[in-house]
């Protein structure tokens, strides 16, 4: 893309708020429609996310692969182009957010990142590519189904998947199971969040009833839907409030 293209980009992108600050290729920023406070989540999230990424691809980024699925704007699926990867592949069920980041690819000239609209309710795992590195992140606790996203992200990973969810309290214990002698264990909880007033809200929920899940939910269900290793992810000491108290977390299911 020549000089003058790359300006006329810039200028759109500057002419909008963004949920993300993007430091462009000329040096200026874009604005954000958030308060400045709440978006120290993005560089949390970012050092946690490289700091599972970083020792496993460090001299190897050229050789490896990278799906976003719910990537919105393209933070954090540009932030892995510029490591190198060979191709990275942001989805979301949005337009106008395939549309923005679609900018964002233009405006850095990444020809190894692309966006397409997806909704993860009907990607199909087997007609889909997988990639070394899978990153969900803000995505299950705004679904009806986040098992069914889960199971997909499962399905689509080679090496490391991240997600990063809200968790509500868990409920642990035995349940009665069709009979008061008969019991089962409660291996994690969903809460239903109410999310039908916001379905027009950039990050929401597209069809407003969703499910958050408990961090023992997260975990047992990417055990079970095939990751040798599950981790939950170490926050920085300052990092943002949410995943410091652990209301929010990342975790990491690796294929060994
Ligand atoms: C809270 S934002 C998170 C964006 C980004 N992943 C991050 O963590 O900063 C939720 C994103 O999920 C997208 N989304 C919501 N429902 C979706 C669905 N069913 N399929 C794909 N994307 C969806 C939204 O459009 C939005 O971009």
């Amino acid at each position: 893309m020549s000089a003058l293209a790359t300006e006329s980009v810039e200028e759109k992108i500057l002419s909008r708020k963004w949920f993300y600050e993007f430091k462009l290729p000329s040096g200026r920023k874009t604005e954000m429609y958030i308060p400045r406070a709440m978006a120290e989540i993005h560089d949390t999230r970012l050092s946690m996310l490289f700091s599972v990424l970083d020792p496993m691809f460090e001299g190897r980024w050229q050789e490896t692969s990278c799906l976003d699925i719910a990537s919105h704007e393209g933070f954090f699926a540009s932030r892995m182009a510029a490591r190198g990867c060979r191709e990275v592949l942001g989805l979301d069920a949005r337009p106008e957010h395939v549309t923005h980041a679609t900018w964002i690819k233009e405006a850095y000239g990444y020809n190894n990142l692309s966006f397409q609209v997806a909704d993860v309710r009907t990607i199909n795992a087997e007609t889909s590519t997988p990639a070394d590195i899978v990153v969900m992140f803000g995505l299950i606790y705004h679904l009806e189904n986040p098992v069914q996203a889960l199971h997909l992200a499962a399905k689509l990973t080679k090496k490391v998947c991240l997600v990063e969810t809200q968790v509500t309290p868990n409920i642990s214990g035995m349940a009665d199971w069709g009979a008061c002698h008969a019991k089962k264990e409660m291996l994690g909880t969903f809460t239903i969040i109410d999310e039908m007033a916001e379905t027009d809200r950039p990050e929401a929920s597209v069809s407003g009833i969703s499910l958050c899940p408990s961090k023992e939910a997260v975990m047992w269900l990417m055990r079970r839907f095939g990751f040798s290793r599950v981790e939950v992810v170490a926050p920085p000491l300052l990092g943002y409030e949410q995943l410091v108290s652990g209301n929010r977390i990342i975790v990491a299911g690796y294929k060994d």
